[in-house]
């Protein structure tokens, strides 16, 4: 019995329902539902199934799957290679590893494509990818031949020995790469394209998937690695992001602010690398530089002390990181004062100034707050709570803080101040750059401290406010 069998996904998240409906019951948008056909379901193998006949007759059957032990099985470390773009490498956890899939997400216009060539020339010149026809496939979706050159012309790109590909059916693709058979194969953009097996147009959630699968299944069987550029949709998802994210081993999201110089590559997901990795460049006309020092750029130095600003040692990945939070605190004209934050958790903002009221005696139910990461970075660590708190108290005040301080912690709801990981590194990372007092959580203070710095250990936040 080989009868098609449709079901229905959702445009939007890739949800899976029965049947038809306007809304999806998943993530509630409207009109995205789409009908799509399965493949037949494989006829079942005669005795496969049955588990009383699979256990009688083990030994003699030849068309079951082997079994391994696993303390038989010898692990194998992953073949890895640095593409020599120093801040992509990071991102990967220490360059691509041989058979795996990178997606690369970001809105239209953000820097995948420059990011990807740049990346494509600079493997195609690295004797380490050399492969026995071409070291990189770059398939184009979007753009022309011609144009790619523009940009690899544009971009000071040496073009090598990169071949391009201007193809968007998935078949013709992957016969092309197992002809080349190609060390690295570019995909811009996974959105373009399709497979002949399905009907709906490139870009659904049905044509995403199907072609990633391919892709995947290549990658794994090849060695190859393989990079997916998605482009993100206005509500800031992947078109079906559940499908992609879960497919491949590792997800890199392009930040930053339109209008920003830098542009941030964060590992959202890795199976070979840390999580939230962070890869930080200038954007030039000659294309994406690499910053390797991004404390020196997303520190705004004020030659005076200015209220409201709180320099906040993070850590992204694996490296500590100095950025500048800033707050504005002001008599709000509304009922519901407005709290908003960019860069930061919103709830998180609401937390804190509950905790503030509560435990530090100060309310804040008739101001506006707001606070803000300088530069576009958006910082997701509990370690931003001290600095944010501080700043907020900064402007509420109208009193600056040292220029020469800098401020990491975690606030919790009974108004301790708790330790965060990796606390020594961040405060050599402060010293590093010049600071001269620390505000930190007194768990994180190494015994002989830290040369060049000063460090105020705090237990609760009475103490911290008592410090500034
Ligand atoms: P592009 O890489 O095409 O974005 P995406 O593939 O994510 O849609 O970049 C968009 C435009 O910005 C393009 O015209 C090139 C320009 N650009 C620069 O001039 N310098 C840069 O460093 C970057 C990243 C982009
Ligand atoms: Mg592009």
């Amino acid at each position: 019995t080989t009868k098609n069998r449709s079901a229905y996904v959702c445009n939007n998240c890739g949800a899976q329902s029965p049947k038809w409906s306007g809304r999806c019951a998943d993530c509630g948008a409207w009109n995205s539902i789409e009908q799509v056909t399965l493949p037949p379901k494989a006829t079942t193998r005669p005795g496969a199934g049955g588990y009383a006949g699979a256990a009688a007759g083990q030994a003699a059957r030849a068309d079951l799957s082997a079994i391994h032990r696993l303390a038989e099985i010898a692990p194998e470390q992953e073949v890895r290679r640095p593409s020599g773009i120093a801040e992509l490498d990071r991102v990967l956890g220490g360059g691509l590893v041989q058979g795996s899939v990178v997606l690369i997400g970001g809105d239209p216009g953000i820097g995948k494509s420059t990011l990807l060539l740049q990346a494509s020339a600079a493997i195609d010149a690295n004797p380490a990818f050399a492969a026995s026809k071409s070291s990189v496939l770059y398939v184009t979706g979007e753009e022309s031949p011609q144009q790619v050159s523009l940009r690899a012309q544009r971009l000071g790109l040496a073009p090598g020995g990169l071949n391009l590909l201007a193809e968007t059916c998935i078949e013709q693709i992957l016969a092309t790469a197992a002809a080349e058979a190609p060390r690295v194969l570019v995909i811009d953009s996974i959105q373009t394209l399709f497979t002949e097996a399905l009907t709906s147009a490139p870009g659904s959630v049905s044509q995403v998937r199907e072609t990633a699968a391919q892709l995947v299944r290549h990658a794994k069987l090849t060695e190859t690695t393989v990079f997916l550029v998605g482009h993100v949709t206005k509500e800031g998802a992947l078109a079906g992001p559940r499908v992609l994210e879960h497919m491949v081993d590792t997800v890199l999201y392009f930040e930053g602010e339109s209008g920003s110089a830098h542009r941030l590559v964060r590992a959202v997901k890795n199976r070979f690398g840390a999580v939230n990795e962070l890869g930080v460049f200038a954007m030039t006309d000659r294309g994406l530089r690499q910053v390797s020092n991004p404390s020196a750029i997303f520190l705004s130095r004020h030659a005076e002390p200015a209220p409201g600003s709180v320099v906040l040692v993070t850590r992204e990945g694996t490296r500590p990181m100095l950025v500048e939070v800033q707050a504005l605190v002001d008599q709000s004209p509304l009922a519901n004062p407005r709290r908003l934050a960019v860069g930061l958790e919103q709830n998180r903002l609401a937390m804190l100034l509950a905790v503030l009221h509560r435990h530090g005696g100060i309310g804040m139910f008739d101001q506006d707050v707001f606070a803000n990461v300088v530069g576009g970075v958006r910082v997701t660590e509990t370690a931003a709570d001290l600095a944010v708190l501080l700043a907020v108290l900064s402007s509420f005040r109208d009193r600056a803080l040292p220029v020469d301080l800098a401020v990491f912690g975690e606030v919790g709801l009974a108004g301790e101040i708790r330790p965060v990981p990796n606390g020594p590194d961040r405060l050599r990372e402060a010293a590093k750059h010049g600071f001269k007092q620390a505000i930190v959580p007194k768990g994180n203070v190494p015994k002989g401290g830290v040369e060049g710095l000063k460090t105020l250990p705090v237990l609760t936040l009475r103490e911290a406010i008592d410090a500034v």
